[in-house]
């Protein structure tokens, strides 16, 4: 496993770059302007996606490679780095709500969140479009090599088979699959694709969800369920996640 030594300093020092290169009036409005975070009704959410452009992946995968999404993404969407989001395999619907939600700073939970914020206030709607297009031909990770939480099951504990498949009626959580697809391929709206999503990603954001830092949702719905769930509940969704593509293909 190799681990992504890309430091803020070099990808803001980058950021400043082609900014000033290639788009001076986007990079300086950002600079000036603090943004009004206006929260997203389905309404609003739906309008947006719908006056994007269509995507093109080849066009995509200029943006991923010229906007240096590839050297923290890897190549085709699948990060190098132990605890960074894969792309690969994501519906266009998610990450193109992503690239708006970090544009304009409803989705802000940390540093990380923040260079992306930094990074996606360069790309156009074309752009968003194009990427977010990219992935969604992408392959899902089969096995990303993340070594896996520990996922000691608490005696309360639903196991991730049941949560994923029925839910909890006690708890009122809704099966996870019903949004994000029996095979975490993702689902209706902005439901992400899950399968062979990073395990540590996928723990830490779950928790930011739970704690309120993540609260880009547009219905409030993970985030009402994350605040249910126990942490070793979201250790073994993670893990049944990460290893369903490979699971899949047995
Ligand atoms: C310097 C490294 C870096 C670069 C360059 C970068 N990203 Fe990211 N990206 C991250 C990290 C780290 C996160 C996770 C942030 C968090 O945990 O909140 C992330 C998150 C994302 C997400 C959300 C993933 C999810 O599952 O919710 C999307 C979409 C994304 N990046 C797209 C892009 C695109 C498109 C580009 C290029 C225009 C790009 N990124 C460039 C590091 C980077
Ligand atoms: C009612 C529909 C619904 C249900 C049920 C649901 N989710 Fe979600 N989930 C969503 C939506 C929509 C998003 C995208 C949120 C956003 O806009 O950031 C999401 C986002 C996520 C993310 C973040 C993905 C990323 O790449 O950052 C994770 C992880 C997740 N859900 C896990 C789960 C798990 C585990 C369950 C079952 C316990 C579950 N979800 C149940 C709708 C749902």
């Amino acid at each position: 496993m190799k681990t992504c030594t890309f430091h803020r300093a070099t990808t803001l020092a980058l950021i400043c770059l082609v900014s000033a290169v290639s788009l001076p009036a986007f990079a300086s409005a950002a600079a000036h302007e603090a943004p009004v975070v206006v929260k997203w009704t389905p309404g609003t959410l739906r309008n947006a996606l719908t006056a994007l452009p269509t995507g093109n992946p080849d066009a995509g995968k200029k943006v991923h490679d010229e906007l240096f999404c590839a050297s923290c993404h890897g190549p085709a969407g699948v990060a190098p780095t132990q605890n960074w989001p894969h792309l690969a395999g994501q519906k266009s619907a998610y990450t193109a709500k992503m690239m708006l939600d970090y544009q304009d700073k409803r989705r802000l939970e940390g540093r990380r969140a923040e260079m992306m914020h930094d990074i996606a206030v360069m790309l156009s709607p074309q752009q968003i479009a194009d990427v977010a297009a990219f992935y969604a031909v992408q392959s899902p990770p089969t096995d990303d090599g993340t070594p896996r939480p520990r996922g000691i099951a608490a005696p309360k504990d639903v196991p991730a088979t049941t949560l994923v498949r029925r839910g909890d009626k006690t708890r009122l959580i809704t099966p996870c699959a019903s949004c994000h697809g029996v095979v975490g391929q993702g689902g209706k709206l902005e439901a992400s694709a899950l399968a062979g999503q990073n395990p540590l990603y996928f723990v830490r954001t779950m928790l930011d969800f739970q704690g309120g830092t993540r609260h880009n949702d547009s219905i409030k719905g993970m985030s009402l369920f994350a605040k249910k769930l126990s942490r070793s509940e979201i250790e073994a969704l993670a893990i049944y996640y990460a290893d369903l593509p490979v699971t899949r293909t047995k």
